[in-house]
This record gives C-alpha cells, structure tokens and sequence, in this order.
C-alpha cells in the first residue's frame, strides 16, 4: 500500500485545487491512498516557536512524516506560491533536525488560468530543492483554463483532466514506490 498525503494550498471552500486532489483520491485505485489534509488553523511563522511549534503544525508535519509520498496542488498567487502554502512549508523546515520533506517523494501540480499555475510550480519546485523534497519532473499536470473545468463547489468535471490526475497518481505512486 502506497499512502499519499495531499496538500491543497488553497483554502477556499471551492478551491479548484482542492477539488483536484479530490479527483486523485476518486482515482487512486487499489494499493495506493490519498489523504487530504487541510493547511486551515496553522498560523503565521514565528521562529521563536520553532522548537515548540502549535499543534496545528505538529499535526501537520506528523501527517507529513507518516505520508510515503505527498502530493501538492498549489494555486499561483502574483506568478508564486500562495502564502498559505509558504507559511506550511516554513514551519515543516524547522528545526531542521525534525524535516518531514527532507527526501520525501513529492509531485507537484495546481489548477489556474492562463498557464494553469506554472509559474507557481516553478517556484513550488525551487522551494522543494531548498527542503531536500525528492520532486517528481515528469508527468507534469498544469490545469489551464480551469474556470471551464471545475463546477461552482471546485469539483472537477472535464473528463480529460480527470484521466489526466487519475495518470498522475500512478506515476506518483510508481515515483515512490522506486524511492522506498
Ligand atoms: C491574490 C491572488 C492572486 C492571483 N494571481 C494569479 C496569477 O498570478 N496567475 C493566475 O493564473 N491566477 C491568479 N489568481 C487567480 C487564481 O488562479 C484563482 O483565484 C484560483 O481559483 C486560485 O486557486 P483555488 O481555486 O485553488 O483557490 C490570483 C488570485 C488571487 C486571489
């Protein structure tokens, strides 16, 4: 069994990028599960909390920690990252000691307009290197266009894209498995 953290960096109650890990649990299959887990309730970084973190980023980067591989679907926010996610990634950094992402399999996909979230994968995969992510490079899954793609409550309903995740999934699951 290959279990999956999923990561959505948004959180809005329809967030395409949540309802994209949504279809990758619908499509996970047998021997591998998708786990969704919420970035809501971690607050801003302090580094004078580093060593005594809030239980909602313990909780987090235990889920992380027992997670074979993750999977993020991150938003693109002014051609980056959104702070949300930032923020998350920051406290799982520290102390560097006790780093979850520290070579962990991860893929990276999101869900936007024009180019579908690019350039904040770019960045999300610069981020990675620094945290030592061990970050899968092909299949890449950019969701274009996404406002045609996702009903009002951020399911996912273009049948493309949804075979598109469903292949994702696998190829992550077969990026993990080789890493174990
Ligand atoms: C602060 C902010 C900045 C944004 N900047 C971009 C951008 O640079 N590129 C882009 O494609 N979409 C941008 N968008 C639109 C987002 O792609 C869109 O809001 C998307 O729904 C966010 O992901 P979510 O549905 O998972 O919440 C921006 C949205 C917000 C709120």
């Amino acid at each position: 069994m290959i279990r999956l953290l999923a990561l959505p960096g948004s959180l809005r109650k329809a967030s395409w990028n949540h309802g994209l890990l949504r279809a990758a649990r619908d499509a996970a299959g047998d021997g591998i599960t998708v786990t969704i887990h919420l970035l809501e309730g971690i607050p801003l970084f302090n580094q004078d909390l580093e060593g005594n973190p809030p239980e909602a980023v313990r909780a987090f980067k235990r889920a992380v920690a027992d997670a074979d591989g993750v999977l993020i679907a991150t938003p693109e926010y002014n051609y980056a990252v959104s702070g949300v996610l930032k923020n998350a990634l920051d406290w799982a950094s520290r102390p560097t000691r006790e780093q979850p992402f520290s070579g962990k399999p991860v893929g990276i996909i999101s869900a936007g307009g024009r180019f579908g979230g690019l350039r904040a994968q770019l960045q999300l995969r610069q981020i990675g290197h620094g945290m030592g992510m061990l970050m899968m490079t092909r299949p890449e899954l950019y969701v274009d266009q996404a406002a045609s793609k996702f009903d009002a409550q951020g399911n996912l309903t273009d049948t493309a894209t949804r075979d598109a995740v469903a292949a994702y999934v696998q190829a992550l699951a077969a990026w993990t498995q080789r890493l174990a």
